[in-house]
């Protein structure tokens, strides 16, 4: 039996793509090369299937999965109670126009709003279009409060808020922007934990201050609490919005439903996307206090935005969240895990120099610039992570995830490291 059998692919549809034998990862990979866009540079495997907190290949070989899409699949592949929701939903309404009411959207903004402290949600379909509405919403909320010139977001170095043009321009990295120049103007960029630097950069001028609690895509970066606390000082002193961007580190994953709350900070403006939905497609701007009523009919909006079958997914990913307690397994097994891996740094200095993250978004500082060498070394022993440029180790695994598996990880990244660092 094909492997693909699971996906549901059917003879014909595997004729079309022109694969005579589906589970040849070559020949996939010459044809997603010969005709998707090059736009990512992706690991030599082809999965096929998924089940908790483990992957098949093509081949028919097992991995565990630390990565869960990128902190995506937080209550784990394919969760029975959610892919329940999914094939009941999509069997009784996909889509209905935002011109119309919508039950399920109503309930999830509801649910929504009692875990974060908000008080409204825009919902959209992805991480940078929450930023958009973030963005969107700060500029006439600034507009109204202090003119056309209230419209500068300042931003944190190493911060990553999404592909589209306003999450770019708030992402402070050149690799991002470069080849796409000019910006959406009026954002400006002050390092991460700079206090000074954030406070001689508000004026007047100045809408919002938008933050990653831990920055994901530049490393696993934590503001600290004291930082975080601040910034809420600071913003509220200067009547600017506090956005917080939990894309990444919401949705439970450091231990508190929001990273930020960790810290006891509460936002004005919280972006969500990512684990929200376990692999569904969705996204959602909060906002608390006057920030909530800013956007208006006609301000903005989205076809597919918080449509049945989306808000189906992220009401029973919730259901799983609570009944399961994977927040806090996040804190008791993220906790080891960091200790483990922190063993690790203690045997090979030479190869680890530091571990940080919080619950179970991990990062791994290496010494030397292997990371992509040891990620493929961990594929290959049945383990999947991944590479932050050349020294980071990245690890968000889903939140169901147990000691066990953290050994077993941990284990097979010792035997990783020592190949990797041994190759020439
Ligand atoms: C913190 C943060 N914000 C925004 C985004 C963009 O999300 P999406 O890829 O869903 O647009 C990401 C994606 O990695 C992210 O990590």
């Amino acid at each position: 039996m094909s492997v693909l059998s699971h996906t549901g692919a059917t003879g014909t549809d595997v004729e079309n793509a022109g694969l005579r034998d589906p589970a040849d990862p070559e020949r996939i990979a010459a044809l997603d090369r010969q005709f998707v866009m090059g736009t990512y540079a992706r690991y030599p495997v082809v999965f096929v299937r998924g089940e908790g907190k483990k992957l098949w290949d093509s081949q028919g070989r097992e991995y565990l999965d630390f990565l869960s899409g990128i902190a995506v699949v937080g209550v784990g592949h394919c969760h029975p109670h959610v892919a329940d929701a999914i094939a009941r939903q999509a069997r009784t309404l996909v889509h209905v126009s935002n011109l119309f009411h919508n039950p399920l959207q109503a309930v999830l903004a509801e649910r929504l709003c009692r875990l974060t402290g908000m008080e409204k949600v825009f919902f959209c379909n992805s991480g940078a279009e929450a930023n958009e509405c973030a963005i969107k919403l700060a500029r006439k909320w600034g507009r109204s409060r202090r003119g056309a010139s209230c419209h500068e977001i300042i931003t944190f170095t190493g911060s990553f808020h999404g592909r589209t043009f306003g999450a770019v321009s708030a992402t402070a990295q050149p690799k991002y922007q470069a080849a796409f120049a000019p910006m959406v103007p009026g954002f400006h960029y002050v390092p991460l934990n700079d206090l000074r630097a954030l406070d001689e950069r508000i004026t007047e001028n100045t809408c919002a201050v938008l933050i990653e609690p831990i920055q994901g895509e530049s490393g696993i970066h934590p503001a600290t609490p004291e930082f975080l606390s601040a910034v809420r000082a600071l913003c509220d002193e200067a009547e600017v919005l506090l956005i917080c961007d939990e894309v990444q580190c919401g949705m439970g994953r450091t231990g508190a439903f929001l990273a930020s709350q960790a810290c006891g900070v509460v936002p004005d403006v919280v972006t969500l996307a990512k684990g929200i939905a376990d692999g569904f497609p969705m996204g959602a701007c909060l906002a608390r206090g006057n920030a909530a009523d800013t956007l208006a009919p006609g301000d903005h909006g989205s076809t597919f935005a918080g449509q049945p079958l989306a808000c189906a997914a992220a009401l029973a990913t919730l259901d799983v969240l609570e009944r399961e307690e994977l927040m806090q397994n996040a804190v008791t097994v993220g906790t080891y895990f960091r200790e483990r891996l922190h063993d690790v740094q203690r045997e090979m200095p030479d190869r680890v120099r530091e571990v940080r993250g919080l619950g179970l978004m991990v990062g791994m500082e290496l010494a030397v610039p292997i990371a992509r060498t040891v990620v493929l070394q961990l594929l290959e022993r049945g383990v999947v992570v991944n590479a932050v440029g050349d020294t980071v180790l990245r690890f968000l695994p889903p939140l169901i995830v147990s000691r066990d598996d953290c050994d077993t990880v941990v284990d097979r990244l010792r035997d990783a490291l020592r190949a990797s660092v041994s190759e020439p």
